[in-house]
């Protein structure tokens, strides 16, 4: 038994709550259960009643004879702490709680969920929500249906789970529209207990699940997300709808990579989570439905060539232009192909791909040029289009279309520009049928989402490489900046820091006040770059606090006064004590890119990887993942960027050290997983070249996480 059986397999459910009145929720939940045609035994609880439903009452779980699985909790607030006490003495495993008013309300609702929580794991039990809208099982043996939601559902293939207990009844009601059955509903609630990677684990073994459906507002733990989900999704395909924009929290932003994750919200950090985690993120629920039939209904084709059969050509075309946008090709169809079309299709049908036979053609007609479609090895899957003519029936060609994709593998989708009355009848006609839409863009769509997928688990994962690095020096360097209280690293402690993990640093000679300068000017190799450096100094070019291409010893020492006085005149604060000079190598000619990273304190760490220098401000290109990176994440990043052209070399150009550069991030990465203290650290710009060993930390920003 997995301990969350007796929540989705139970052979005994006590209703808790079950009210007298008609209407409440209680009360619909049995009620609900009953229509079902729950397969185990019901138990309502009230203390009040002596029968509810016209079945027995009792008034305490701890009264009910019969052993109980499930409780489902439906009594007001204060009352559920006694409840679930008096389940843990009944010796009761699961619990689905849908009383509201915990956590979602503030304060007080925060501290009963924490109490209820500990509860729940004191007594060794598994709980669903609390706030949540009850839980679904289809499967023959259970029939469980305990939500409130009043449409029944079908019985399918997917498990669905949803943050939102609004959202579930909404999708619940649609589904039966759409004919989409489901394996499991889960109303997830609040998450004290049962978590949304919780139920991903129980559908990664479940025989009756194929296909894994979220609504999300919230990742509990994004780290643990994405190991559980990138591994889920190599077998079965996970979409998610998630929603929720919520400010980033990488709020003390003081580089340009808090700024942006903050800018662009938290949606890149799960935008980066699903990609990285192989989930198919949609945006809306409408997708979610799209996607979901596509998936369910087909089987995931061997390529991204289309075929596409008409018998009208403005669909066809918006088919084909929003198939080329997502990534799919049309399959050129064989000479074969062609004549044996020719030969079924009057003169005036255009028999190249995509296949418009003319509006006159029936049912005969689309089954037997899909046929030959499908015989072809350039299509790997089938959009079918109708529009109908008033003669020919809708349903006439999908009766056709049925008997004929069931004889390939294949995924054949229509598209059905047919009135409303078609959809209604097209469920009881064939029960389980093809994946039918009625725009051709949300046909394509789902087409294309089957072809990422596919993608996906084509593609190998890699390997997080470990290097081997200075990581006692590393933690050395930053306590000692701790100890003196201290949570900026001034720019020669960053480059240390860098160094220590291999991350090569332009060469500097730190600490020179005007009279070391003096002294050792004439030891230096020119052409040089003189920085300011001060504690209170973080942004050095706007204060005036950088030279570059000084070209000899008298240049250096006059730009060591003027930069003084500049400091002095727009930061004055900044040029008291601890003003120093930093003498740097002069790095010329590379390409400049950025190395960052945020740490948001819902996803933990978020790397960035972009076009440096001006671009950074400007076009923004830049690349976000969550570590630890892999050999072909970090490969990945780098092509992902817009400007990966410039990073290849125009104009004769020769292309930068990809490999090394790869290498880099990966360390990079390596060193934020291995350092929790670090806030935000920011290379930029990041001097590339065709050759690894010029590469150059020019400057850096490190920043350390406030102690608590
Ligand atoms: N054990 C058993 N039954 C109990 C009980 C206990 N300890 N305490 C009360 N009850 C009974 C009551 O007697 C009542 O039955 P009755 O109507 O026959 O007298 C029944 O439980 C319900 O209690 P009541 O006080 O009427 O509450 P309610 O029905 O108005 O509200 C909730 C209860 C749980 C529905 C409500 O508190 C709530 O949380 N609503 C929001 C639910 C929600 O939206 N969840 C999220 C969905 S996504």
């Amino acid at each position: 038994m997995q301990p969350l059986d007796a929540i989705l397999k139970p052979q005994a459910i006590a209703i808790v709550g079950a009210s007298r009145r008609a209407a409440s929720i209680g009360r619909e939940i049995l009620h609900q259960l009953i229509t079902y045609d729950f397969r185990g035994k019901l138990f309502p609880v009230n203390p009040k009643a002596e029968f509810i439903h016209s079945i027995k009452a009792y008034p305490a779980v701890s009264a009910i004879p019969d052993p109980v699985d499930l409780a489902i909790i439906v009594v007001p607030r204060e009352d559920v702490l006694g409840v679930v006490d008096d389940c843990g003495r009944k010796g009761v495993k699961g619990l689905v709680v849908i009383t509201s008013g915990f956590s979602e309300t503030g304060e007080e609702g925060k501290r009963f969920e924490e109490e209820l929580g500990e509860r729940v794991h004191r007594y060794g039990m598994r709980m669903i929500g609390p706030n949540c809208m009850g839980v679904i099982n289809t499967h023959p043996l259970v029939h469980m249906d305990a939500t409130f939601a009043p449409a029944l559902p079908l019985t399918g293939r997917i498990g669905f789970m949803s943050q939102s207990g609004a959202l579930g009844v909404a999708i619940l009601n649609l589904a039966r529209q759409l004919d989409i059955g489901f394996s499991y509903f889960i109303g997830l609630g609040n998450k004290t207990n049962v978590s949304g990677n919780d139920m991903l684990l129980y559908f990664e073994d479940d025989p009756e699940t194929d296909l894994i459906l979220m609504y999300l507002e919230s990742f509990g733990n994004a780290q643990r997300f994405k190991e559980i989900a990138r591994r889920i999704s190599k077998r079965k395909p996970i979409v998610a709808v998630k929603s929720g924009r919520t400010e980033a929290g990488a709020r003390a932003a003081t580089s340009h990579t808090g700024a942006l994750a903050a800018h662009q919200g938290l949606d890149i950090a799960t935008d980066a989570l699903l990609e990285q985690s192989g989930v198919i993120r949609v945006n809306t629920v409408e997708e979610l439905f799209d996607l979901a039939m596509g998936f369910s209904k087909n089987p995931l084709p061997r390529g991204n060539r289309l075929g596409i059969l008409t018998n009208a050509g403005g669909p066809a075309i918006m088919a084909t232009d929003a198939a080329i946008s997502l990534g799919l090709e049309l399959g050129k169809l064989s000479e074969r192909t062609c004549d044996e079309l020719r030969r079924l299709l009057p003169p005036e049908a255009s028999v190249q791909n995509p296949v418009d036979m003319t509006p006159k053609s029936d049912r005969s007609k689309y089954e037997a040029c899909a046929r030959v479609m499908l015989e072809d090895e350039s299509v790997d899957s089938l959009l079918v289009v109708f529009v109908p003519p008033m003669v020919i029936s809708a349903m006439d060609i999908v009766t056709g279309l049925e008997e004929l994709r069931r004889q390939y593998l294949k995924p054949v989708l229509g598209v059905m520009m047919a009135p409303e009355e078609f959809f209604k009848e097209l469920n009881e006609q064939h029960p389980n049928h093809m994946a039918i839409y009625v725009f051709p863009e949300s046909a394509v769509e789902a087409l294309a989402a089957l072809d990422r997928y596919r993608q996906w688990r084509e593609k190998p994962l890699g390997h997080v490489r470990q290097f081997e690095v200075k990581r006692g020096a590393a933690e050395d360097l930053l306590s000692a900046i701790r100890a003196e209280g201290r949570s900026q690293l001034s720019p020669e402690e960053g480059g240390r820091l860098l160094e220590c993990y291999g991350i090569p640093v332009a060469h500097g000679e730190p600490g020179a006040d005007q009279a070391e300068l003096e002294r050792r000017a004439g030891t230096y190799h020119y052409p040089v770059v003189l920085k300011a450096l001060s504690p209170g100094l973080v942004h050095k070019t706007e204060a005036g606090g950088v030279a570059v291409d000084i070209r000899t010893p008298e240049e250096l020492l006059a730009a060591a006064r003027a930069m003084r006085a500049a400091v002095q005149k727009r930061q004055p604060g900044a040029a008291g004590d601890g003003f120093h000079f930093l003498v740097q190598e002069y790095v010329r000619g590379g390409r400049e890119v950025i190395v960052g990273m945020a740490r948001d304190p819902k996803f933990g760490p978020l790397l960035m990887f972009g076009l440096g220098g001006i671009y950074v401000e400007t076009v923004k290109d830049v690349v976000f993942r969550i570590p630890p990176l892999t050999d072909l994440e970090a490969q990945e990043m780098i092509r992902q960027i817009r400007g990966c052209r410039l990073l290849e070399g125009v104009r004769g150009e020769p292309p930068v050290d990809f490999v090394g550069l790869a290498e880099i991030l990966e360390r990079f990465s390596q060193m934020v997983e291995d350092l929790p203290q670090l806030a935000e650290i920011e290379i930029n710009p990041f001097m590339v070249f065709p050759d690894v060993k010029d590469f150059r930390a020019v400057d850096v920003r490190v920043r350390l996480v406030e102690r608590a």
